[in-house]
């Protein structure tokens, strides 16, 4: 990463001192694990809902709004994670979250009803909402300066990372259960099991939060001066000046003051511009439909005459690109920048989406797509998701951290979050439906979306790289 891309590195802050520096990387890694639920979470629902639509007889339409609904939990849950870690502190947050995630893993995985799984699907969404706005916004907080952008993009890994685990998790129970979804395990069916076993990230995150600080900013903001002294030697090193180090965080936080929904409001179009930009990028990361390849992908891939084992295989490398064009992204985003990235990412989308709507569109024999369409549809899904891993998944999440000045962020992002979270929830929603309608023109309308995200971020989206958070706005 050129030395360029940072913000000046403070005199006797961490980067001199690598102790430090190992000791907020765990720091980061143990917030992180928040977004790792994210990705596990949101993604578990994929291998079981074969059993759920044959246990409750439902059809296509009523089993994506049981997959979509925790979508909705989500997007309340990031609305106001922000405010509830204002006045209880950050920990405090992760804290709750960790005991929503536990109770909703339990109550999915032992459910007396549907209505009784939507339910605990909603108060998982809920925690992923929270996780969603805390992660970022505590590890922004800890983060030493000259290392805040590497940093920040540990919440995507731990996502695509969270992801892979439950795919292979699920893989694993469904070779207990002798590939039945609705195969028996010790009393259980192999899809209950699936959805019960996030107990055991979610309990990590709970055991992990007593392992890492509070937020110095928190600190400082509730009188707790003498913690938060502590707290930034902890994390920036015993040679900080800490006097000056307090002083310009309090000072900051006096300009700052608490920022609420009405200070996002602007004269002429509601909100202020930027933060329709925020908006914005967070409702193109989703119109191009990358959750359909992670919620759906083995239904998808069995519809067209995949079996389910390989079905499974290709959801799983998926997954792998997925994570390695994240590193990808963590190793570009502060030498080439957030924009030329997205760019890239959204021509690279829109080029494989559309051969994936031209695949679709020949027709099945015999209930499989023929050998070269059939090919074609397989590297292209692949193509689209590094395209999509490498740019649009990092940077988003990295520029909803960073790009709105200090008076608005915390709210800012909540908003942002939570338009993420109901553009995923449209996406998800609906796919079914469009899907039975015809699923090449479905692809034609991501892969819209995916250039249409282009002049969008010509016209609006500024460069971040290596601008001090102070000076965004
Ligand atoms: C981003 C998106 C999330 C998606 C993930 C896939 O984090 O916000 O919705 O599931 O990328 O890698």
């Amino acid at each position: 990463m050129s030395s360029t891309a940072q913000p000046p590195t403070p005199p006797g802050s961490a980067s001199d001192h690598p102790e430090h520096l190992g000791h907020v990387v765990f720091i980061t890694a143990a917030a992180a694990m928040g977004g790792f639920l994210f990705g596990y979470d949101s993604s578990v629902i994929n291998g079981a809902v074969e059993a759920i639509r044959d246990r409750y007889a439902i059809g296509s339409a009523e089993l994506a709004q049981v997959i979509a609904i925790a979508l909705i939990g989500c997007a309340i849950g990031a609305a106001t994670a922000g405010r509830i870690a204002d006045r209880i502190g950050r920990i405090a947050c992760m804290r709750i979250a960790s005991v929503l995630f536990t109770a909703s893993a339990i109550g999915s995985a032992l459910p007396f009803a549907l209505w009784d799984l939507a339910m605990w699907r909603i108060i998982g969404g809920f925690a992923i909402g929270m996780a969603s706005v805390i992660g970022p916004a505590y590890i922004a907080e800890v983060s030493p300066p000259a290392y805040r952008g590497r940093l920040a993009s540990f919440q995507q890994a731990a996502i695509v990372i969270g992801i892979a685990v439950s795919q292979l998790v699920n893989f694993g129970i469904l070779q207990i259960a002798d590939g039945d979804q609705r195969g028996e395990i010790g009393g259980l069916e192999a899809w209950q099991w699936m959805l019960g076993v996030m107990v055991v990230p979610a309990l990590l995150y709970g055991l992990l939060s007593f392992a890492i600080p509070e937020s110095p900013r928190y600190l400082l903001s509730a009188g707790k001066t003498e913690r938060a002294r502590k707290v930034l030697t902890e994390v920036e090193g015993e040679h900080i000046d800490l006097d000056r180090r307090v002083a310009e965080i309090e000072q900051a936080m006096r300009r700052e003051h608490k920022s609420t929904f009405r200070d996002l409001l602007g004269s002429r179009f509601g909100f202020l511009p930027i933060v329709w930009v925020g908006i914005g990028l967070s409702v193109f990361q989703q119109l191009v439909g990358i959750n359909v390849v992670f919620y759906y992908s083995t239904t998808l891939w069995q519809s067209v005459g995949i079996d389910p084992s390989g079905s499974f295989f290709y959801s799983f490398t998926t997954s792998i690109v997925n994570i390695v064009g994240t590193v990808i992204a963590m190793v570009f985003v502060d030498r080439i920048g957030r924009r030329p990235l997205a760019l890239i990412g959204s021509a690279g989308m829109a080029i494989a989406l559309a051969f994936e709507a031209w695949a679709f569109s020949a027709p099945l024999v015999n209930g499989k797509l023929p050998s070269v369409e059939g090919a074609v549809a397989l590297v292209a899904a692949h193509v689209f998701v590094l395209f999509f891993a490498l740019s649009w998944g990092v940077v988003v999440w990295v520029l909803l951290g960073e790009m709105f000045p200090n008076k608005i962020r915390a709210a800012a992002l909540g908003v942002a979050a939570s338009a993420q979270w109901i553009a995923n929830w449209a996406i998800t929603a609906s796919f079914p439906s469009l899907a039975d309608w015809n699923l090449s023109a479905t692809y034609i309308i991501y892969a819209c979306f995916a250039a249409l995200s282009i002049p969008f971020v010509l016209l609006f989206v500024r460069e971040t790289k290596g601008k001090p958070l102070e000076e965004m706005g």
